[in-house]
């Protein structure tokens, strides 16, 4: 995950990413992501990491 608020917005300002063996997952999937997190963990902000490709 990758906070941003403005390129994010639309997500609550974290942008999601889901990679199965290096590969990123399809955008179906990619959609689940926000609407749980806004439902279930929307208090707890969760973590920050630096992108490594
Ligand atoms: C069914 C609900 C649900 C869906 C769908 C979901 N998540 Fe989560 N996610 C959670 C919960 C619950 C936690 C735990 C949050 C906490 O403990 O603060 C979590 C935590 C995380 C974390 C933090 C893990 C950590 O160790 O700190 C990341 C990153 C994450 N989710 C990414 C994603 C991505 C990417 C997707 C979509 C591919 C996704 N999540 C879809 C419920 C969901």
């Amino acid at each position: 995950m990758v906070k941003d608020s403005s390129r994010y917005a639309a997500s609550g300002g974290w942008g999601f990413g889901r990679f199965i063996d290096g590969k990123a997952a399809d955008k179906a999937q990619h959609e689940t992501c926000p609407a749980c997190h806004s439902a279930v963990v929307r208090n707890h902000d969760l973590v920050f990491t630096r992108w490594a490709p």
